[in-house]
């Protein structure tokens, strides 16, 4: 089929990838020249794993190709992907839909016959409805255009696996002729036997930010439950655990740390609690301002368990966060709660310097008040205070002992509880985190965090160190 993937960001750069790789003959559009020129060279403009593979062998195909013309992408598709961002309008807490409704400026008065508009994006609910209407306004007399919603569900750093192998397909339209369209377009998943839910499109729009409020209010649930345990000094680890055993929760989405961030869950659930207000059922999700909360909470609690670990003064602190991104495997820096602790840090008067694998580049241009860099043992070298922030694979195989003795002192937060917290003390490293107490000798903090663990480590005989160095 011949498809048009409008936007090539994390979302739309995969997709048109993919689709290729399915067999269809792609043309992917984007309003900027430079990202054009990159993906026409098999150059991915962004970090994702196995992207660049899916890229070099659908150019070689011949079945991808890029431009930034919306008129040649009008002639080309009978179906149009609206892959574009969708972020949060500045001073407000709804969607700014301005780049979703310049691609169909742009693109319905040149459409040549019948077609189908398709957005991906994450939308308020309505969208679809107002863009029938300004696509018949717009289109030449005679076209018949019809708009479905079918939202993407893919995670940054898994995005290949999850378009190719997604775990559903929901489809929102209004006529079966559109519904048979995207069948075809996705005939090879269908036959592997993924989910297809045929909906209408306001409950399309719906469950992708039901999805995402969902799974935001997860992990504040988690992050909620570890302030409780600080207050009496009791573990969300073991907690999480022992609540992801029961099947109806699951251990998922659960791990307690400094919280979501990402270009999707923050500003999702603030366009979702804006759109029902406006719907007149702002109540009903009101919990999610909540949700927000406890997630903004998790970064300055982190500070504060920073300046509380450093003394109760920042000021002059040598300090390495560890990871920048929002989170592994992806150079994406937007809404990082890594960055913004490590900014806060900065501004408290510490000496940051920030490590991350991809994200240093990305981390600079958002914060160029921070010191950034690749290699881990510059980063470390004389640090008073480490801090693990991302959980990149390469943190969790670092060599304790040898960090140990690259840094000042020997001081650790573990913002993600990722980190084998029982082998970095064995190496003489006080080790903090929020949720988890300081361990004693009859307690089992200090057992690195494994969510597949089922029974509970022998006590630690470690010493506590803390309050010394503290
Ligand atoms: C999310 C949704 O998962 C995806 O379905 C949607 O299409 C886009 O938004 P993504 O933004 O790539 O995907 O990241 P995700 O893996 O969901 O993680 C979001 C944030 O939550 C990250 O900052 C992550 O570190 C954090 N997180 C995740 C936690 O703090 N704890 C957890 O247990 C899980």
């Amino acid at each position: 089929m011949r498809l048009t993937v409008i936007g090539t960001g994390y979302l739309g750069a995969v997709h048109a990838a993919c689709m290729a790789d399915i067999g269809h003959d792609v043309l992917g559009v984007d309003v900027d020249p430079e990202k054009i020129t990159a993906l026409t060279e098999g150059r991915t403009p962004f970090y994702e794993p196995g992207l660049d593979d899916v890229l070099a062998r659908t150019l070689a195909s011949g079945r991808l190709r890029f431009t930034t013309s919306l008129r040649e992408a009008a002639a080309h598709g009978e179906v149009h992907f609206i892959c574009v961002g969708t972020p949060q309008q500045p001073g407000s807490p709804a969607a700014d839909l301005r780049h979703v409704d310049a691609v169909v400026d742009g693109l319905a008065p040149h459409l040549p016959a019948s077609c189908l508009v398709v957005g991906k994006s994450t939308v308020p609910v309505g969208t679809t409805s107002r863009l029938t209407t300004r696509i018949a306004d717009l289109a030449p007399a005679g076209v018949r255009a019809a708009v479905a919603w079918n939202p993407e569900f893919l995670r940054e750093g898994f995005a290949v696996e999850d378009t190719l192998h997604p775990d559903r397909l929901v489809v929102g339209a209004t006529s079966r002729e559109a519904d048979d369209t995207l069948r075809r377009v996705y005939a090879p998943m269908l036959a592997a036997g993924v989910p297809y839910i045929s909906t209408d499109p306001n409950t399309a729009e719906l469950v992708k930010v039901a999805a995402n409020s969902f799974l935001a209010t997860k992990i504040s649930f988690i992050n909620a439950m570890a302030e409780v345990c600080d207050a009496v000094g009791a573990d969300v680890a073991t907690l999480a655990d022992a609540l992801g055993h029961d099947s109806r929760i699951g251990r998922r989405f659960l791990n307690a740390g400094i919280g979501f961030g990402g270009g999707c869950l923050p500003k999702d659930i603030r366009a979702f609690t804006a759109r029902a207000e406006e719907l007149g059922v702002g109540t009903a999700v009101a919990f999610l301002d909540q949700v927000d909360a406890i997630n903004q909470r998790q970064r300055t609690r982190t500070v504060a368990l920073a300046r509380r670990t450093a003394g109760g003064d920042l000021t002059g602190l040598r300090v390495t966060v560890l990871g920048a991104t929002f989170k592994p495997n992806s150079d994406d820096v937007r809404d990082s709660p890594a960055l913004a602790i490590a900014s806060a840090l900065h501004h408290e008067g510490a000496d940051v310097r920030v490590h991350d694998p991809e994200g240093t580049a990305n981390a600079q241009l958002a914060h160029p008040e921070l010191s950034c860099s690749t290699d881990l043992l510059t980063a470390c070298q004389g640090t008073e205070l480490v801090l693990h922030l991302t959980e990149w694979s390469q943190y969790r195989e670092l060599d304790p002992f040898k960090l140990a003795r690259a840094v000042r002192t020997p001081l650790l937060i573990d913002g993600r509880n990722a980190l084998a917290h029982a082998e970095w003390r064995a190496a003489g490293w006080t080790v903090r985190a929020l949720g988890r107490p300081a361990p004693t000798n009859h307690t089992d903090a200090d057992r690195p965090h494994d969510p597949l663990r089922t029974t509970v480590a022998s006590p630690s005989t470690e010493v506590d160190r803390t309050t010394a160095l503290a």
